[in-house]
């Protein structure tokens, strides 16, 4: 490069949402909108429809056909998470902390966090837990990550809660999940999901904290909803739980589309002329 040459403009991010734009949409009056994405398709369409875009460990339901968030792993999170970062133009990319990789202590929390956030280029992670995991998201905030929780009805416990069970069924849950929510909050994260609750709790959750609350079948009392966007494209064959509402069933065009594939290569229907690549004829030169 000559000395004259200018310097290749570098392109900035467009209005690209950070943590703090989020933290303030608890004041918007309208709720928002977040969605998950594991891969390059949906990453695009999410972005354009979507202020938070979650690469979920639910990813290893989802994609991998894991019964449960177990057996997800950081690589895991790493490969689907810098895909989907680098489609998210204008939401605020978080990538979620796989079961393992963060319980144990603050160092290796920082440790795998710094991993995910270097490895995938995402701009906030999450993780599951309440009031025990106040003292590690602190640890982490204070150290540069950004960090969303997830109170409620929390996948990664399917074990000890024993099962998929809606949290907050009695005073005394609903108490603990106050507290959770407010130490989050304290700690010093900037959003919360809460999953798998009933209305009054959420509405109570929300009123009483200054982050945004996410919600996941847990009412539209929270600030914003969350989904996963395999279920609202109706993509995943099979029972879908109550707070999911599919808006397509692309699952059944996509199975109509090859079934008629299938029947087009049978029939010699397919490929056709227009399917072909053609000889061409060079020009005669003098
Ligand atoms: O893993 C996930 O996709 C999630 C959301 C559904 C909240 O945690």
């Amino acid at each position: 490069m000559s000395i004259h040459t200018p310097p290749p403009v570098k392109k900035l991010p467009f209005l690209k949402l950070t943590v703090q734009d989020i933290r303030a949409a608890k004041n918007r009056t309208e709720p928002f909108l977040a969605l998950t994405a594991y891969t390059a398709p949906i990453a695009q369409l999410a972005d354009k429809h979507a202020d938070v875009v979650l690469v979920g460990d639910s990813l290893g339901m989802v994609l991998y056909g894991m019964t449960d968030t177990l057996g997800v792993t950081l690589e895991m999170m790493m490969t689907h998470g810098r895909c989907v970062a680098q489609f998210c133009q204008r939401a605020l990319c978080v990538v979620d902390m796989p079961f393992g990789t963060y319980q144990a202590s603050h160092a290796q929390a920082f440790e795998n966090c710094a991993r995910l956030m270097k490895k995938t280029g995402a701009g906030a992670v999450k993780l599951e837990g309440g009031a025990e995991m106040a003292s590690t998201i602190r640890f982490l905030v204070e150290r540069g990550i950004p960090v969303m929780g997830h109170i409620g009805l929390r996948p990664q416990q399917v074990h000890v809660m024993g099962g998929y069970k809606v949290q907050g069924k009695t005073d005394d849950q609903i108490a603990l999940l106050k507290k959770d929510a407010q130490a989050i909050e304290e700690a010093g994260a900037f959003a919360v999901v809460i999953e798998g609750t009933l209305e009054h709790v959420s509405r109570e959750i929300t009123q009483s904290i200054t982050i945004p609350t996410i919600g996941i079948g847990a009412s539209p009392a929270c600030d914003a909803q969350i989904l996963v966007t395999e279920d609202v494209l109706g993509l995943v064959p099979g029972a879908k739980a109550k707070f999911v509402k599919p808006y397509a069933n692309l699952y059944q065009t996509a199975d109509d589309a090859i079934q008629q594939l299938s029947a087009d290569v049978k029939a010699r229907r397919f490929p056709g002329p227009e399917n072909l690549y053609i000889k061409t004829t060079p020009l005669k030169t003098k």
